[in-house]
């Protein structure tokens, strides 16, 4: 299997563009933010980034309803602003991923508009219009992700059209040909332009049952689950021929020389997310690895989790792991600051590319909204769950000064407490920060062939610790992590002593290992 290729050694940084940094001052984060902060980026050490969508929005979902795949939000600038962006980036050798949301378009793209017209539309087919049911309602029983039926009557032409998330998210039609070209179409607009791949969302969900048979119910489901989790999606979403659909997409990027990459957003148990790396690897590159997303947070959960991933890839297929985005509560305030920690190291000491969230790199923690700020329709449509997404999207502390050195105007979200430690001035100045762990573990990873490429093993697993190696040719590296707020003595491997390259604490480098180690309460140690 080759290891060259960048992504595959490379560290994806993914950025939020409303909350990254405001470059206009209007509060909201946009391109000429972000192109501003690429030397914080190449300093920490990350090898890309992902863009959540910067494409034409009404901003129904935050630009995950576009209305013009090919032109930029003025929110977020112009397609001058990303050709620049393009240039620099590559000029410090930071590749650049953009968002590609091929299921639905925005209610108000032209597309939908003219589908909608009537059902004599040239671009009827290019959504999903279905009849009311025999005694009338929605023609199915599914479910919106986002709440409510995923049906909205058009009372115009008496139909009614399918949409997995909000009403002003139609789906499109994958079955139909025209779809397929113009969504291709738009893939090689911006790979033209220089754009390094695609994180594609949820790309699990591009096609439907074709006979739209009622999803069966989730006899599993309790209450506090959203809603959407009282049926099993068994039809509308993971259908087998989106392999086919994925197949093309990523024959239009291997039409493109260096490299272009495909990640997709899956949502799925271990045994069927596997199945998206495709027929001979013919799928996307990487299908995101939500596991640390959803796992409880102890020793052995996380142990169990990483060696059925590593047992369930394919041959040649790639590994992946994500520890925060933008729609799941950040690390910090899921495991705690300390553990936020160990978090990192693990994050970025497994095999496989690693995605990192904005603001984790500081240990930003949810930010608790006032329902008067509130922006995320999710919230809204699912009152009393705590499932709006609001908290892990607010913005990236650059300083302690007004508005957080993110902007010069009224943030769109509140910037949230704490800003005086988490932020990057004051952590780039402490050699003990979040920050500089991050920035150290990216660089041991980078000069460590056993971590940027080598296998994955496990060494022990106890109750509250763990230890792993990585290994390649001669070299072998051991992680020994603490699960715990108690010390404990972590056994090394025979012949896998060392010194210590990194600790969590970032006070112990250069001290020799021999058989056992012992880590301080959260402490995790990389030993090479
Ligand atoms: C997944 C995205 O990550 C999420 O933010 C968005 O709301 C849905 N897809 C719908 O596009
Ligand atoms: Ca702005």
């Amino acid at each position: 299997m080759t290891t060259d290729l960048w992504w595959k050694h490379g560290t994806i940084y993914q950025i939020y563009p409303r909350s990254f940094h405001d470059g206009n001052g209007d509060g909201i984060g946009d391109i000429e933010g972000i192109r501003s902060k690429l030397d914080y980026l190449s300093w920490l050490g990350i090898d890309a980034i992902w863009i959540s969508p910067i494409f034409q929005s009404p901003m129904a979902d935050f630009g995950y309803d576009i209305s013009d795949y090919q032109a930029v939000d003025p929110i977020f600038g112009g397609l001058d602003d990303v050709d620049r962006l393009l240039a620099e980036a590559h000029g410090r050798g930071i590749k650049v991923l953009l968002d590609l949301v091929p299921n639905h378009t925005s209610d108000r793209h032209r597309w939908f508009l003219e589908s909608r017209s009537g059902r004599g539309s040239a671009r009827r087919d290019w959504y999903m219009w279905r009849d009311p049911a025999p005694g009338g309602g929605p023609p199915n029983n599914w479910l919106s992700v986002f709440g409510g039926s995923a049906w909205t009557l058009d009372p115009a032409s008496g139909q009614y059209y399918y949409h997995a998330f909000l009403p002003e998210q139609p789906d499109l039609n994958w079955r139909n040909r025209d779809v397929r070209e113009a969504m291709h179409a738009t893939m090689r607009f911006w790979l033209d332009r220089g754009v390094d791949g695609f994180r594609v969302d949820v790309i699990w969900h591009l096609i439907k049952d074709d006979l739209f048979r009622d999803n069966p119910v989730n006899h599993h489901y309790k209450p506090g689950q959203s809603p959407y989790a009282r049926l099993n999606p068994e039809y509308s979403s993971d259908r087998p021929e989106v392999h086919e659909v994925i197949a093309e997409m990523r024959a239009v990027l291997d039409g493109y020389p260096d490299a272009r990459l495909l990640i997709g957003e899956i949502y799925l148990p271990v045994e069927r997310l596997m199945t998206y790396y495709g027929a001979d690897l013919g799928g996307v590159h990487l299908p995101f690895n939500f596991q640390l997303l959803q796992t409880a947070w102890n020793a052995p959960a996380i142990a169990a989790l990483i060696r059925d991933y590593e047992d369930a890839l394919p041959q040649n297929g790639w590994p992946n792991w994500v520890l925060g985005n933008h729609d799941t509560s950040r690390i910090a305030t899921r495991v705690g600051p300390a553990q936020a920690r160990i978090a990192a190291m693990l994050l970025l000491t497994l095999r496989g590319t690693p995605t990192l969230y904005y603001g984790d790199e500081i240990g930003m923690a949810d930010v608790s909204i006032p329902a008067d700020r509130t922006q995320d329709p999710v919230g809204r449509r699912i009152p009393g769950l705590g499932l709006g997404r609001d908290p892990e999207r607010t913005p990236m502390r650059w300083n302690d000064g007004p508005g957080a050195g993110f902007t010069t105007a009224e943030p769109w979200l509140p910037i949230g407490p704490d800003t005086a430690i988490i932020n990057v001035a004051a952590q780039e100045r402490d050699p003990h920060s979040m920050l500089s762990l991050h920035r150290r573990l990216l660089q041991v990873r980078r000069e460590q062939p056993a971590l940027r490429t080598g296998a994955w093993r496990l060494a022990h697993c106890g109750a509250r610790s763990l230890t792993y190696e990585r290994y390649e040719a001669s070299q072998r590296i051991l992680v020994a992590l603490n699960l715990g707020a108690e010390p404990v003595d972590a056994a090394t491997v025979p012949g896998a002593g060392g010194r210590i390259l990194v600790s969590t604490h970032l006070d112990r480098e250069g001290e020799v290992v021999k058989d056992t180690v012992a880590l301080r309460a959260d402490e995790g140690i990389v030993i090479g």
